[in-house]
C-alpha cells in the first residue's frame, strides 16, 4: 500500500437487510473510496450490542452485512475488511480512552440526548458507544473517517479524546478529519419521508421480487386524475430517477408534464429497473449466501490485517501510559 494513500476508515452497523436509502448513501460512497484510498471497512457489531438484539439476529444480521458489501462490490483484495469483534483489542483501548474522556464530553452527546428524550432507558454501552468510535478510528491509524452528518459529533469527540491523550504523552494517535457524506439526494421512502427501517418505508434490495413489487406498488402518490399534467416533485418520481439515465428522464418528465400517465404504469416500470439493476449483485450475493465458509474466510483473513495495525498501536500505547513493567 503506497503511504501517499490517505486511510479511510468508517464502520457500519449490521442492522438487518439492506435497503435503498443505506445503498444510495453510505454504502455506495465507500465502495467509491476503495479505488484511491486504503480503505478500512468493518461492521460494527459491539456497537450493535448497546440495543440488546437477539443473538441469533446479531449474528445473522451482522453475517447479512457482510455479503451485502461483498456482493456490492467492496473488494476484500483492495480493502481491510473485517468484523469489528473479531479484533477484541479495540475493547482495551476503549477502556484505556475512558480515563482520557471528560464525563462532561460524554453528556453532550447529542445522539444520547435524543435516544433518551425519546425515551429509552439507556444502558453504559450507549453512554460510552463514542468511546469505543473513538478507538475504532484511533487504533487503526484513520486519517480520514466517512460519516454521515448525525455522526459528525463523533468524530469530534475522537479528536477531542485524541488530543487530551496527546497532550499528555506526546504524538501517539493521528488525529482524523471526519469526512461529512452529504445527502446530495435525499432517498425517500415510500411514504414520502426520509427512507429509514424506522419509519418502516424502506425497499430492500436483496428482498424476494414480490415484495419488493408490493413495496413498489405502495409507493404514494397523490390522486391528480389521469387526464391531467402531474407534479414531480414527488417520491415516486425522485426513486425513478436513482435508477434512469438521462434519456430516460427527460422521456419520463414528458410524461409527467402530459395527460395520460398512469402511476401504477411508472411504478411497473420502476420495478423492472430496480431489479435490473441489482440483478448483478443479486447472483454474487447468493452465490456467497450459499458458501458461508468461504465468506467467513475473507472475514478472518480481513481481521488478521486489521490486527496487525491494532497490535501495533495498541502496544505502543500500553508501553506509553505504563501498562507494562519496564
Ligand atoms: N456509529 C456509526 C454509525 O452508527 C458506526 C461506527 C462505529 C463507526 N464505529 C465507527 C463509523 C468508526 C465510523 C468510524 O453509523
Amino acid at each position: 500500500m503506497s503511504n501517499s494513500k490517505k486511510r479511510v476508515l468508517s464502520g457500519i452497523q449490521p442492522s438487518g437487510y439492506l435497503h435503498l436509502g443505506n445503498y444510495f448513501g453510505m454504502m455506495s460512497k465507500m465502495i467509491d473510496y476503495q479505488a484511491h484510498n486504503d480503505l478500512f471497512c468493518f461492521i460494527a457489531d459491539y456497537h450493535a450490542l448497546t440495543s440488546n438484539p437477539s443473538p441469533k439476529i446479531l449474528s445473522l444480521n451482522t453475517f447479512n452485512a457482510v455479503c451485502d458489501f461483498l456482493a456490492l462490490g467492496l473488494s476484500p483484495d483492495k480493502t481491510t475488511f473485517w468484523v469489528q469483534s473479531d479484533v477484541p483489542e479495540v475493547t482495551e483501548l476503549s477502556w484505556i480512552l475512558s480515563s482520557y474522556a471528560s464525563v462532561g464530553l460524554m453528556d453532550r452527546s447529542t445522539t444520547y440526548k435524543d435516544k433518551i428524550s425519546k425515551g429509552l432507558t439507556p444502558n453504559m454501552g450507549l453512554y460510552s458507544y463514542p468511546i469505543l468510535m473513538a478507538a475504532d478510528i484511533l487504533l487503526y491509524k484513520s486519517n480520514l473517517v466517512p460519516v454521515g452528518r448525525d455522526q459528525k459529533q463523533h468524530i469530534e469527540m475522537a479528536r477531542d479524546i485524541a488530543n487530551r491523550f496527546n497532550s499528555n504523552y506526546g504524538e501517539v494517535f493521528i488525529l482524523p478529519e471526519p469526512d461529512i457524506v452529504k445527502e446530495t439526494q435525499l432517498i425517500p421512502g415510500i411514504d414520502g419521508q426520509k427512507m429509514s427501517k424506522s419509519y418502516n418505508n424502506t425497499i430492500p434490495i436483496f428482498g424476494k421480487d414480490k415484495e419488493i413489487r408490493k413495496k413498489i406498488m405502495n409507493i404514494i402518490t397523490d390522486n391528480t386524475p389521469v387526464n391531467q399534467p402531474k407534479d414531480k416533485d414527488t417520491p415516486l418520481f425522485n426513486l425513478y430517477c436513482l435508477f434512469a439515465d438521462e434519456s430516460d428522464k427527460q422521456l419520463l418528465s414528458e410524461k409527467y408534464d402530459l395527460p395520460g400517465l398512469r402511476y401504477g404504469d411508472v411504478k411497473l416500470e420502476l420495478f423492472e429497473k430496480i431489479m435490473d439493476y441489482f440483478e448483478p449483485f443479486r447472483k454474487e450475493r447468493d452465490m456467497l449466501q450459499s458458501k458461508p465458509d468461504y465468506v467467513k474466510d475473507i472475514i478472518s483473513l480481513g481481521a488478521k490485517k486489521a490486527k496487525l495495525v491494532a497490535l501495533e498501536v495498541l502496544d505502543k500505547v500500553r508501553s506509553t501510559i505504563g501498562l507494562r513493567i519496564s
